[in-house]
């Protein structure tokens, strides 16, 4: 049985005071062993926020690594930092990061092995764009990304150590979900994926996250569907919505 993964991605908001007076606020409503909740503030914020959750069911998730173990690579941040902080998730491939930041298949598959070489479990972000999905290329297109940010990956990492989200560039930030059934047929669709490249056993335990204006009203239909595992979360993971979320019947 697969327990479901609610992660909270702050993307670039709250400064670390602001970080740490919202998860103290939130922190006693959100510490459940009901699903695995997940916290992804920015990288100065961290730290901080690492404090306020340790001892809690709580994790600390960190939004982007750099692959290189360290040097000069001005601005980037290793694994080992993120290892330093209390991070145990990282989000990789987010759709943001592949259109601001040029981030590629290539890159989003370096990241995750060294993410997994020291235990930090890489939630790594595909989904199409409305174009993509209007000419019916949406399914060959995350087949591609899931194929690329997999490659090389061990069956056992697959299978216990990595989490997919699955976020449609038309549902992120839009107010727009993909209904349920889309978002539960492209969740199906990544686990079928994943049980060619690898083995039905496999593909049965992966977790598969649902992401794109996640709310306290959509959250229950998306989360009953049986391919979706969890949800990550952008705009509402940023108030009080997220504890209905994490609390979604
Ligand atoms: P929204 O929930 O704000 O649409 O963002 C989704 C997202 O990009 C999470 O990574």
């Amino acid at each position: 049985m697969r327990k479901k993964i609610i992660a909270g991605n702050w993307k670039m908001n709250y400064t670390i005071n602001e970080a740490y007076d919202f998860v103290s606020s939130i922190k006693d409503l959100i510490n459940t062993n009901e699903v695995d909740v997940v916290i992804c503030p920015n990288h100065v914020a961290l730290e901080r926020v690492y404090d306020l959750i340790e001892g809690t069911n709580i994790k600390l998730g960190a939004q982007n690594v750099y692959f290189e173990d360290k040097g000069a690579y001005t601005g980037e941040t290793s694994v080992n930092m993120l290892v330093s902080a209390g991070v145990k998730y990282c989000i990789i491939g987010h759709s943001e990061r592949r259109k601001y930041f040029n981030e590629t298949d290539e890159m989003v598959n370096k990241k995750a092995k060294k993410l997994l070489e020291k235990s930090i479990i890489p939630i790594i972000c595909v989904g199409e764009t409305l174009e993509q999905r209007e000419k019916n290329e949406h399914f060959d297109f995350v087949s591609t990304q899931v194929k690329g940010a997999l490659k090389e990956i061990s069956e056992n990492d697959v299978s216990n150590n990595i989490v997919i989200a699955y976020e449609p560039i038309w549902a992120i930030g839009t107010g727009v979900s993909a209904t349920a059934s889309q978002a539960e047929e492209m969740c199906k669709f990544i686990r079928d994926e994943v049980a060619k490249l690898y083995s039905q056993e496999i593909a049965q335990n992966i977790r598969i996250q649902y992401g794109g204006s996640v709310k306290p009203s959509t959250a229950s239909e998306i989360l009953n569907k049986e391919d979706i595992d969890g949800a990550l979360v952008g705009g509402a993971s940023l108030t009080n919505d997220f504890v209905a979320i994490v609390h979604y019947e």
